[in-house]
């Protein structure tokens, strides 16, 4: 099954959480799972935070460094269209993103730094809920894990469909966008649809604000400054022909790098609602909801990461020049709160080509060992004998 046969209890933990996946904060069994396993190797166990979170600690030596090192545990509400042994038990359930792969490397990392003396220092391995939707990460740090847990600096790790099997991808600043929704409310008079001149139609209204706000991003924003702006709901509420409803609905995703540009289109899209409305004589509601943040690796940590990706995976297997995904990741709380480093190690090119979150999705096993050498190197590298972290390398 693997050309690394000493992985294979590591590929069975792997399957064995697929077969299982359990959506945002209801990871009870995953987090079981985890909490075992972390105890067999004779590590501190942390249960509760944020419900299904699990740190597991390993202090060595006499050295106040720390660091943090997460996965996720989640899986997403999709219909598995696999057929192989291990595809989810749970219809509607499935680990469509890989987090059954991150949570198996972070486990294997665990077991191999247990009882090792290479390092002096402490490792923080925190296994998080609800990376997909709800925010674990925010709601971990809110009930006080870097209090707890106090770190220099955290790491993450994401498998990247697409990128070969056997190579990293390391970036500087930004590396997922932020992830804002939008709801307008569109409000006018109802009526026949015979007699439009007794009625305010919204949807016709609704019809110019979705054209509208195609020029959001093009018309006021630096060409040169990343973000989408994407309509993807428009309802009306109305079922008949002959009747011209008195609200629509329009709603969407707003995906950028940086503050400033989410502000800027929050102040499009209410100045193009309330003018357009005002054209059609009817009233705009905008409500506008900060998701999760932009993703944003601190630049010596990303050095840093490159640097070890190099080490395990060899110096031309790590990609340092390609664009950041305008998807979004909640690992982002986490690096406002401490500097660090999201790298991507790729998942290969899948069968029929499945990227993350397509039903026929599946985590390779064949990188389970990168991603594991990848996290002991880490941890070595940075809290390890030899005096040689963060070195100005550039990226
Ligand atoms: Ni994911």
């Amino acid at each position: 099954m693997s050309k690394h046969p000493q992985i294979n209890p590591l590929i069975a933990l792997r399957h064995d959480l697929h077969a299982h996946p359990e959506l945002a904060f209801s990871e009870h069994r995953s987090s079981d799972v985890v909490a075992g396993f972390l105890q067999s190797l004779g590590l501190e166990v942390h249960r509760g935070l944020a419900g299904t979170g699990v740190v597991g600690v390993i202090r060595n030596g006499d050295s106040a460094r720390a660091i943090a090192l997460r996965a996720d545990l989640d899986a997403l509400p999709l219909h598995e269209q696999n057929l192989f042994p291990h595809r989810s038990k749970h219809e509607g359930r499935m680990h469509a993103c890989g987090h059954d792969g991150h949570t198996a490397m972070l486990l294997g990392a665990a077991q191999a730094l247990a009882g090792n003396s290479d390092f002096n220092g402490t490792v923080v391995f925190i296994f998080q809920p609800a990376e997909e939707t709800d925010g674990g990460a925010r709601v971990m740090i809110e009930q006080g894990l870097f209090e707890r847990f106090p770190v220099e600096a955290v790491f993450g790790m994401h498998n990247w469909p697409g990128l070969p099997a056997g190579q990293f991808a390391v970036h500087s600043g930004p590396v997922m966008a932020c992830a804002d929704q939008f709801d307008i409310v569109l409000s006018g008079h109802g009526g026949h649809a015979a007699m439009p001149q007794q009625a305010r139609d919204p949807l016709v209204a609704g019809a110019a604000l979705v054209q509208a706000l195609q020029t959001v991003v093009s018309r006021t924003l630096d060409p040169l400054d990343p973000a989408v702006l994407s309509v993807t709901r428009f309802f009306s509420g109305g079922e008949a022909y002959n009747i011209i409803p008195s609200e629509a609905r329009i709603g969407g995703t707003v995906r950028a790098f940086r503050a400033e540009v989410q502000d800027k289109v929050e102040a499009a899209l209410e100045r193009l609602a309330s003018g357009i409305a005002a054209a059609h004589g009817v009233q705009a509601q905008l409500d506008y909801r900060r998701g999760y943040p932009p993703t944003l690796n601190s630049a010596a940590e990303a050095t840093l990461c490159a640097e070890v990706a190099r080490a395990v995976a060899g110096a031309g297997n790590v990609r340092c020049d390609l664009s950041p995904s305008m998807g979004a990741e909640d690992f982002a709380y986490m690096l406002r709160e401490k500097p660090g480093c999201y790298v991507w190690i790729g998942n290969g090119m899948a069968e029929g080509g499945c990227m993350l979150h397509n039903p026929r999705y599946d985590f390779n096993d064949e990188i389970l060992p990168l991603g594991v050498a990848y996290w002991v190197a880490l941890v070595k590298r940075v809290l390890g004998a030899q005096e040689a972290q963060y070195q100005p390398l550039s990226l």
